[in-house]
């Protein structure tokens, strides 16, 4: 009986590993699609192994289209035209495809399999996004949660961008996580300091990315990012401005503001910045400082939930009922809004109803 146990389990556990073994050698064979030709803007060629994404084959080629959720086709950062060779467009990229972009094939990069040939358009500006090698030289605890790091580009490297863009960090595999990811990370410093940049990071519980740079990134790692992305960026016109940021949003507007010292600026500005309580502020001394920079800027935090024992005479609540003592002419004003999705939305709503034009409502969403 005991024997007989025996050989049924020997049998079935030489089944399995047979299967298992077929499995492998099936898979491996099913997804080797060779070398296959990518066909660029209709001028360029370039050759990548098949059956990696489009966004991954095109990285490797070191050319880097925006991906600032990391491939998870939650963001859109990566659409491209894909005019040949895209295959359907998958259940995954529909929320993030509007009619007129499908119409257009447009497809996003980071769920489209590179199978067969294939022909993308793409701007011509991707092509100065570059990957960076730097070196951590500064990391500042700004609160509990928000790290301000700098990273200061190695071997006499410098980077070309403008206030507001971001970079997306590489992060290397740590503790259990053993996979890379990218992440969008806006850069804080101004666009004048081309050696080094600047990013603000807010830890985000169980985060990825997050974890890596606040528990086990230190002063003298070497660090990889590309960019510079994004065209959230200040306008060069006389409207008046307003700025909004919670939480690590503040990064792209300090660069703006940075900017704006070395260039000059009349222009009337207001920045209002919402925190939770106390705690959360940081930089304050900075901000006001730019207040005797420029002649006509104000900034003005606005605390949601102060803590019991916060010592706050300024201003509490909602951001949005202090909009309209900022607004001279709703028609001349623009709006550069950054932070999580919630507040990016409501701010816009605000906005909208006291008469800023929506095509003056500039954001880059968190999320
Ligand atoms: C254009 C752009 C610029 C950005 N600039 C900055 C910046 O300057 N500073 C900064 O700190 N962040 C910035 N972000 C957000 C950043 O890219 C990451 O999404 C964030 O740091 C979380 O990454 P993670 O790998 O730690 O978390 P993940 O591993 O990606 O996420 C873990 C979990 O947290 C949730 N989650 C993801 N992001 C957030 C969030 N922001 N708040 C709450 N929950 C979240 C996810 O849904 C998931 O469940 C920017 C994002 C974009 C799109
Ligand atoms: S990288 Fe975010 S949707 Fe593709």
């Amino acid at each position: 009986m005991i024997v007989n146990i025996i050989q049924d389990t020997g049998v079935l556990t030489a089944i399995s590993t047979i299967l298992g073994v077929m499995l492998v050698i099936a898979e491996r064979w099913l997804n080797n699609y060779g070398d296959i030709k990518i066909n660029i803007n209709g001028k360029r060629d370039i050759v990548v192994k098949g059956g990696d994404t489009l966004l991954s084959s095109l990285a490797e080629k070191q050319i880097y289209l925006p991906s600032a959720c990391g491939g998870r086709g939650t963001c859109g950062a990566c659409k491209c035209k894909v005019s040949e060779g895209g295959g359907p467009v998958l259940p995954t990229e529909r929320p993030m495809l509007s009619k007129a972009e499908l119409a257009d094939d447009i497809r996003l990069s980071c769920q489209v399999k590179v199978k067969n040939e294939i022909s993308i358009t793409i701007p011509n500006e991707i092509f100065n996004i570059r990957k960076y090698r730097s070196k951590i030289t500064e990391i500042i605890d700004y609160t509990y949660d928000i790290k301000g790091i700098t990273f200061q580009l190695l071997d006499g490297d410098t980077i070309e961008f403008l206030a507001g863009q971001y970079v997306q960090l590489n992060t290397k595999s740590y503790g259990k996580v053993r996979q890379s990811v990218s992440r969008a990370y806006s850069v804080s410093s101004g666009p004048e300091r081309k050696d080094h940049i600047q990013l603000i990071i807010r830890l985000v519980p169980e985060g990825i990315c997050t974890t890596w740079v606040h528990n086990h990134l230190k002063v003298g790692d070497e660090v990889e990012f590309t960019g510079p992305y994004g065209d959230f960026y200040l306008r060069d016109t006389d409207a008046d401005v307003i700025f909004v940021a919670g939480g690590s949003g503040k990064a792209p507007i300090k660069s703006m503001l940075e900017h704006l010292q070395v260039t000059g600026c009349d222009r009337k500005m207001t920045y209002f910045f919402g925190a939770k309580a106390l705690r959360d502020l940081y930089l304050t001394d900075k901000m006001r400082a730019f207040e005797k920079v420029f002649p006509n800027f104000k900034y003005e935090p606005v605390l949601s939930h102060p803590e019991p024992d916060d010592v706050w005479d300024g201003k509490k609540g909602f951001i949005m009922p202090y909009f309209k003592d900022a607004i001279r002419d709703a028609n001349n004003t623009e709006a550069y809004l950054c932070g999580s999705p919630g507040m990016i939305n409501a701010v816009t709503k605000s906005l909208k109803e006291l008469g800023v034009p929506e095509e003056k409502i500039y954001y880059d969403s968190f999320g």
